[in-house]
């Protein structure tokens, strides 16, 4: 589970990024979405939030057109048709881009061998940052102005630097040794740089040949006399822009309420730092984008469930992946954003499902991969370790009869899970829906059961840590086109560690397939499984549901009900009409007997998982090669209809059955032996 290790740290790290960075150019956390309906709000990993958008639909004005190159890997953003490429955008009204640097390089005999002057030339309603950008000139003779367009007017500052030893030069210090800086002006939007030089570098040629001017993000550049050969190399810089809304204050723009661009309820106007424009921002307590109708949400309450992650828990579970650590897989982070626009913003009408701890959505991923997300409904502690711990489990196996995990979300108050979405619901739909009941043939019901019960045998015992599903039942088994068995739900699994066989537990399951010793005695093992597996073979029989309150009152949990028919040797009256077919009666009968045998009493009478997948498997065996069957079939017959009708219910006894269990003792004589879990009790 390498990827889970990895993934896991990732999300720590992530987590922790997220919680500590207070930067306001550092992205917004996707919690919501940030662009106009059905337009594209990525570039590239940069997120484009509204106004800024890359087609006239999807941003505000001309200014905010942002050109997404996508010939470049990973793309790249422009502003406009500019060649100002943009890094990062902030609703707060800053935007990072990356912009050239001027260069004035000389050779040996003082000829010029490179120039270029940058003239940025910014779109309206940007403006250079004039509190994070220094005007920077590195060099040794050297001197360069900055020209700028301020509003309406221009204005024109200046550095200068000459040095004569390298040794002079100091790293970190920016203050006319080889490298000066200035500020800059509020509200310039447009500058030209230009550098020059005193003595085409004769005179300092043994060491430096090139001027450098550049306005960059002055946290993003420091100097080290090294700048003065390697900064050749280097095409671009970062640099802080400004944008606001058109020109006007926010009294003006609020006349004029269909331009107005505070378009969200629970936001407000406010002026810029520079005083030029105006900008929107949610109300205290909201977050989002103002510039959105409903833009704004709601902040949630975060309850430190981040700090589920790194609690005593977290850091157990990260031991333990780290310890489980195995082969790759592929499994990936989604960014809530993702997982919002697949489901529709958790449309209602994407629920798939709905259980006891969550509710599972269809998702449509932007490559077209159809998803079930499932998220929790409250935020409780308790429900974040679910997840996770579903996570590790699913993350251990690999099989075809396991719902398969695709990934996850844990940037969300409640973490997602996301999961290969099976297409043909669950088996509990598929039993009692009566039109697909009765296309649910014998053959189909068995081998559903087949898969069902290997997979089960196989978490059991084959898994490297023995874990217990806690939560067999029909609506648990999903069904893809080929109506292949899919078991899903490990939300409540618990994995065994080696030196223990059972774990003592609060009681979770289902009423209806609760194992009732586990209900008595809280001591969970692999037995309540096959006890949950005996219902589900139940269902598959009869096409009755595991727990109706429709039936009589003695007769509301399927499992007495069978077991009351069993010993009045009444099975066929029970059956499912269309799994009933003359050849197969004795399949169904050996069926039924497992079935009974999984629902003994005492764990221990019941057969294990494995056993009865190999029983399960040979019934499927015997009727595709019924000449192997033969020769003792009459025989085995006589023996099984005896004990399964005998009245005695002695089906164990011995080995003589073809059940073949090992079951040693019975456990009951009647029907009230077996407890009735009353309402309430399970989830
Ligand atoms: C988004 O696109 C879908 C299909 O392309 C269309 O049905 C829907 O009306 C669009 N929504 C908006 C707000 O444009
Ligand atoms: C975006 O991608 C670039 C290049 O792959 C990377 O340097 C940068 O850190 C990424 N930014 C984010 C926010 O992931
Ligand atoms: C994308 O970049 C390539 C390479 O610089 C350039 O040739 C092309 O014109 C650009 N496309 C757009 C749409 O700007
Ligand atoms: C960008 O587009 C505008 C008009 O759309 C045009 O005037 C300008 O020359 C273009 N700039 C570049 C660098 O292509
Ligand atoms: C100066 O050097 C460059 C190459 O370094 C050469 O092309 C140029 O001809 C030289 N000029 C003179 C005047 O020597
Ligand atoms: C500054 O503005 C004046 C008058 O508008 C103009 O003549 C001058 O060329 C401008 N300076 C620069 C450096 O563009
Ligand atoms: C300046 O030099 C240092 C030391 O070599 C280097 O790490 C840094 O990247 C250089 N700065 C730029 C902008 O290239
Ligand atoms: C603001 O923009 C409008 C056009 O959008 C223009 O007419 C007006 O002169 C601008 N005002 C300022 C102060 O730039
Ligand atoms: C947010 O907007 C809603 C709907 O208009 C309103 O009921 C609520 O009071 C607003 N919240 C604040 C803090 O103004
Ligand atoms: C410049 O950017 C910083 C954030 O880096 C921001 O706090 C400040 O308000 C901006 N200055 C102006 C004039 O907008
Ligand atoms: C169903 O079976 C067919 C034929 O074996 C196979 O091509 C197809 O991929 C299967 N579908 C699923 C969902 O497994
Ligand atoms: C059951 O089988 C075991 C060996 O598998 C055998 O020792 C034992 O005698 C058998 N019991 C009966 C009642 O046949």
């Amino acid at each position: 589970m390498g990827f889970l290790q990895i993934q896991f740290l990732n999300l720590l790290a992530i987590l922790v990024i997220i919680a500590s960075s207070q930067s306001s150019l550092s992205a917004t956390p996707p919690n919501f979405p940030i662009a106009k309906p059905n337009c594209t709000d990525r570039c590239g990993n940069l997120s484009i939030p509204y106004p800024f958008g890359t087609t006239p639909e999807c941003y505000q004005r001309y200014s905010f057109f942002v050109t997404c190159n996508d010939t470049f890997n990973p793309p790249r953003a422009f502003i406009q048709n500019s060649s100002i490429e943009i890094r990062d955008i902030s609703l707060d009204g800053q935007l990072r881009a990356l912009q050239f640097i001027g260069r004035d390089c000389y050779s040996q005999n003082g000829t010029r061998v490179s120039y270029n002057k940058p003239w940025i030339q910014l779109p309206r309603f940007f403006t250079v940052n004039n509190t994070a950008n220094k005007f920077t000139i590195i060099g040794c003779d050297t001197y360069g102005f900055i020209a700028g367009w301020w509003l309406s007017r221009n204005y024109t500052t200046g550095c200068t630097s000459i040095c004569y030893a390298e040794d002079d030069l100091i790293g970190g210090s920016c203050a006319g040794l080889g490298c000066c800086q200035i500020p800059i002006p509020k509200q310039v939007w447009q500058v030209k740089l230009t550098l020059k030089s005193y003595h085409n570098f004769s005179n300092v040629s043994s060491f430096n040949n090139c001027s450098y001017a550049f306005l960059v993000e002055e946290s993003a550049f420091r100097f080290s006399p090294e700048n003065l050969t390697n900064l050749r190399n280097v095409k671009k810089l970062p640099m802080v822009l400004d944008w606001a809304i058109g020109n006007g204050t926010c009294e003006e723009a609020k006349r004029n309420a269909s331009s107005y661009a505070c378009k969200s309820v629970n936001s407000t106007c406010y002026k810029p730092d520079n005083g030029y424009g105006y900008r929107c921002s949610c109300f205290e307590g909201y977050q989002g984008n103002p510039y959105l109708i409903n833009g704004c949400q709601e902040k949630k309450k975060k309850k430190n469930e981040r700090n589920v992650l790194s609690s005593k828990r977290g850091v157990l579970l990260q031991e333990k992946i780290t310890r489980r650590r195995k082969s790759l897989d592929t499994a990936t982070i989604f960014s809530e954003l993702e997982l919002q626009k697949a489901t529709n913003n958790f449309h209602k009408d994407m629920i798939i499902g709905q259980g006891g701890f969550g509710t599972v959505y269809k998702g449509f991923l932007s490559d077209n991969r159809i998803v079930a997300v499932k998220k929790s409904k409250k935020v409780n502690p308790d429900q974040v370790e679910q997840f996770i711990n579903e996570m590790i489990i699913l993350s251990q196996i690999n099989n075809r009869n396991i719902v398969k995990l695709l990934g996850c979300c844990l940037e969300t108050e409640v973490p997602l899970l996301v999961y290969e979405f099976i297409s043909n619901g669950s088996l509990f739909e598929h039993i009692h829906d009566e039109t697909k009941a009765h296309s649910l043939s014998w053959e189909m019901r068995l081998k559903i059961a087949v898969e069902t019960a290997n997979v089960l045998a196989y978490l059991h015992s084959a898994a490297s840590t023995p874990i217990i599903h806690r939560d067999v039942k029909s609506a648990n088994i999903l069904l893809d086109d080929n109506l292949t068995a899919k078991v899903s739900d490990f939300g409540d699994s618990r994995l065994v560690p080696l030196d223990q066989t059972q774990l003592s537990t609060m009681v979770h399951g289902t009423s209806g397939y609760l194992d009732p010793e586990y209900m008595q005695t809280n001591k969970l093992t692999a037995k309540s499984d096959v006890y949950s597996f005996g219902v589900v073979l139940v269902e598959l029989l009869t096409g009755k549901t595991a727990l109706s309150f429709a039936r009589p009152e003695e007769d509301r949990n399927l499992a007495n009900l069978f077991l009351s028919i069993m010993k009045q040797e009444r099975l066929f009256e029970i059956l499912e009409d269309n799994v009933v077919k003359q050849e197969n009666n004795e399949q169904l009968m050996k069926v039924a007997l497992v079935a009974k045998s999984c629902l003994y009493v005492k764990g221990d009478d019941r057969p294990s998982m494995k056993e009865v997948a190999i029983e399960l498997e040979g019934l499927i065996l015997g009727e595709k090669h019924p000449w192997i069957q033969t020769e003792h079939s009459g025989e085995d017959k006589e023996s099984m209809l005896e004990a399964g009708f005998s009245g005695s219910i002695n089906v164990g006894e011995g080995n003589s059955t073809s059940i073949g269990f090992d079951s040693t003792s019975i456990g009951f004589d009647s029907v009230e032996d077996h407890i009735v879990p009353s309402e309430g009790r399970g989830r």
